[in-house]
């Protein structure tokens, strides 16, 4: 291992970051209010993840990634902020952010925030006085006039005919003025318009302030959307909508370079060795490959959402769910891997707050290969090239949430989706059947600490409902078990710390057309890896002739320990290590 990439076991304050550090880190993501609640009012708080960092560190990852907990009206549960530099008092205080970064430091620990930065919550000041049209921040957001010849407030008359992400346009009257505001996710997060110089100062000013703070970095928010197409044109009408996609005119637009490299250089990013993953939806690896560039110095990875848009049916939207033939995943993944094999840098990931949990949508979440396939999933997944997220209660094999009734959702997206379909006369069935598969709330339900009653969340009433299942999928029970899915993601993150092929090897995916197998190989000088996963709930053999030779090669890490040859169980992998 490099002296620049090897990471430091020390504090992680700012001098003793190196360069790249995080090619070799494991980032783990917590949504803090579904984490842990210190006070019993049954939503997550601060103090709660501090006092349950231990189990950060005994999982062994480098990296803490806090999804937003600044002041906020809670309209999308964070991420619509009314004050960049402050706590909400749901979550804690300033005070209690200082401790958690000083405890994460003290253990090793990296702290990374959200960056909310694309828009902000119309409670923001920045906004309240934009409101007023002579206001010299009226220009920090995207008002527009009605479109030419149609009234204010009369059918049609946004300024063009995007939808917004949340349902309904994504223009909002302000009855004030007479002009309407862009808000490409719900009407209380207005974009904010980068094309203003005073807007990114304001921006960069804030991320300098939470540097010295002692943060390691950001989780940047839908990053690409800053820079839009500043005529804001009318987007394609996709088959079955009624409003047109804003993608082309709002995402990647002319100036995402010029912004994310002044950004980079503004706040000191590289300069001061700090993470930085870009959040861009629909970005393509050119793209990727583009910004990841280290030469480019703008960011170090971003999240594609390439690989889970692949369960939609062409040309649909998310709810319109189709099946997922396992070449055309292993290939997606496979094309990143090549794609920024020599230049750039990719991040790993199966889910986050935004997806439903791995185990229930790649893998097979029975109580028969429940732990098995949560095991595979993340042997596979970490044995690709990359930076590994983990997102919380995924290294227990938590699943979806299984709810049954509409009234137990919280979210947003999942409550306005719901509220549109049933206006447009769709099947509620299928509607509900949509929601229980992809609804964000899967990921959102309270973290599985025991099996008491609230599953040691809370000693409120949750926010969300606690799983059912938290009476034998929790983190206790995962301790005591040698064989639980958290002892094998602590096993792959010790390997990916161990040995440089796993985190700097080339990739090679063999068997690509295979429908259950998936092989990889690893390969760093002489040292050689290979994966050999069964990933389906049917037995498989694999073919020894398009395998290397397994013969003498040592196990390293296996779902089913003992077992060997090519005839595997369902969900069986095994990690080797191949002697060259
Ligand atoms: C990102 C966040 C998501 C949020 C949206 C708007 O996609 O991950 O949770 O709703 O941006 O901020």
């Amino acid at each position: 291992m490099s002296p620049s990439t090897s990471p430091t076991s020390v504090p992680g304050s700012t001098e003793l970051r190196a360069p790249d550090w995080w090619k070799t880190a494991v980032v783990y993501q917590v949504y803090p209010r579904s984490f842990a609640d210190s006070d019993g009012d049954g939503v997550g708080d601060i103090p709660g993840i501090t006092s349950r960092l231990d189990h950060l560190s005994r999982l062994g990852v480098d990296v803490l990634w806090l999804s937003p907990v600044y002041t906020s009206p809670m309209d999308d549960n964070g991420y619509d902020i009314s004050d960049y530099q402050d706590v909400d008092p749901l979550f804690g205080s300033l005070a209690d952010l200082d401790a958690l970064i000083a405890a994460c430091h003290d253990r090793g620990i990296r702290l990374l925030m959200d960056l909310v930065v694309n828009h902000t919550s119309d409670e923001h000041p920045w906004f309240v006085e934009s409101r007023d049209p002579s206001s010299p921040k009226r220009d920090w957001y995207w008002w527009r006039p009605p479109r030419p010849g149609h009234e204010a407030g009369s059918p049609g008359a946004e300024p063009n005919n995007w939808a917004a992400a949340f349902s309904g346009p994504a223009w909002q009257l302000d009855e004030k003025s007479g002009e309407y505001y862009l808000h490409l996710f719900s009407a209380k997060q207005p974009d904010l318009n980068w094309e203003n110089p005073e807007v990114r100062q304001a921006v960069y000013a804030m991320m300098r302030w939470w540097v010295d703070r002692g943060v390691d970095g950001f989780r940047m928010d839908v990053i690409n959307f800053i820079s839009k197409d500043p005529t804001l044109p009318d987007g394609p009408v996709l088959p079955g909508q009624a409003l047109g996609s804003p993608f082309a005119g709002s995402a990647n637009g002319p100036r995402l370079d010029e912004f994310l490299a002044e950004m980079n250089r503004e706040v000191g990013l590289t300069d001061r060795h700090l993470l930085t993953v870009g959040e861009m939806p629909g970005s393509t690896i050119e793209l990727a490959r583009h910004v990841t560039d280290a030469s480019r110095r703008e960011l170090d990875m971003v999240f594609t959402f390439e690989h889970v848009d692949l369960d939609v049916k062409p040309g649909g939207v998310k709810w319109d769910i189709a099946d997922l033939p396992l070449p055309v995943l292993k290939r997606n993944l496979q094309s990143w891997q090549l794609g920024l094999a020599d230049v750039g840098w990719n991040s790993l990931y199966w889910n986050n707050h935004d997806q439903p949990r791995a185990v229930s949508r790649f893998g097979d979440d029975s109580p028969e290969h429940r732990v098995s396939s949560a095991k595979t999933l993340a042997t596979v997944l970490h044995l690709h090239r990359g930076t590994p997220y983990v997102y919380q209660g995924e290294e227990l094999g938590m699943t979806n949430a299984d709810f049954g009734s509409i009234e137990q959702y919280r979210d947003i997206e999942s409550v306005n989706y719901y509220a549109s379909a049933m206006g447009l006369g769709l099947d509620r069935e299928a509607v509900m059947r949509s929601l229980l598969i992809k609804s964000r709330d899967n990921a959102r339900t309270p973290m599985q600490w025991d099996d008491s009653p609230n599953a040691g969340f809370s000693a409120g009433e949750p926010w969300l409902p606690v799983n059912p299942n938290h009476t034998f999928i929790n983190a206790a029970a995962a301790e005591a078990d040698p064989q639980s899915v958290l002892a094998h993601y602590r096993a792959l993150i010790a390997l990916r710390h161990k040995l440089p092929v796993v985190s700097e090897g080339d990739f090679a995916l063999l068997l690509p057309d295979h429908d259950q197998l998936w092989v990889i190989v690893r390969t760093h000088g002489d040292d050689r890896l290979l994966v050999l996963a069964n990933c389906a709930s049917q037995p498989v053999s694999a073919p020894a002739a398009e395998l290397p030779d397994l013969a003498g090669a040592r196990v390293l890490l296996a779902t089913h320990p003992g077992r060997d040859g090519l005839d595997l169980l369902p969900w069986e992998s095994r990690l080797y290590n191949l002697a060259r």
